[in-house]
């Protein structure tokens, strides 16, 4: 049995320690937001905050997260007030949008550590996050307004 913490709720899943946490986070806690991309760590859309850490949960077996907090882009916030999320809205980041939960989550563990990111702290903190579509330069805009938009609400 394993237990966790998911977006502030607890659970308890009687599956495979071997599992992935992007199936049970999907296929058995039907948790969509948290996209299947590559399934092997290297292109991001899988990310989740692990004790607020951006990871890779197509990489991590279930048994990993015991005891742990999960956050994943339906708990970002209730209300798509995060200031990612505001910053994403306003500047109309997502083409396809597939890997925009990805992007966005390791966006919102950057501004947790970093309230006022360089250009460079950007760059390191998204470098795993691929966009086919090549959204760039809208989601690097939109970290820097999310940063602006953090210090406001303060
Ligand atoms: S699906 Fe996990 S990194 Fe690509
Ligand atoms: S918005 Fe399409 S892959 Fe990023």
């Amino acid at each position: 049995m394993i237990e966790f913490e998911l977006n502030g709720t607890k659970q308890r899943l009687d599956v495979d320690e071997s599992m992935p946490l992007l199936w049970a986070l999907r296929d058995v806690l039907k948790q969509k937001g948290t996209k299947f991309g590559c399934g092997k760590g290297l292109c991001g859309a899988c990310t989740v905050h692990i004790n607020g850490q951006p990871m890779r949960s197509c990489s991590l077996p279930i048994s990993s997260v015991q005891g742990l907090k999960v956050t994943t882009i339906e708990g970002l916030s209730k209300d798509a007030s995060h200031p990612v999320q505001q910053a994403w809205t306003e500047l109309n980041v997502a083409q396809c949008g597939y890997c925009q939960s990805g992007q966005m989550m390791s966006a919102a563990a950057l501004l947790e550590k970093v309230k006022q990111p360089s250009e460079q702290d950007i760059v390191k903190a998204m470098q795993g996050n691929i966009c086919r579509c090549g959204t760039y330069p809208r989601i690097k805009q939109a970290i820097k307004l999310a940063a602006d938009l953090a210090v406001e609400v303060k």
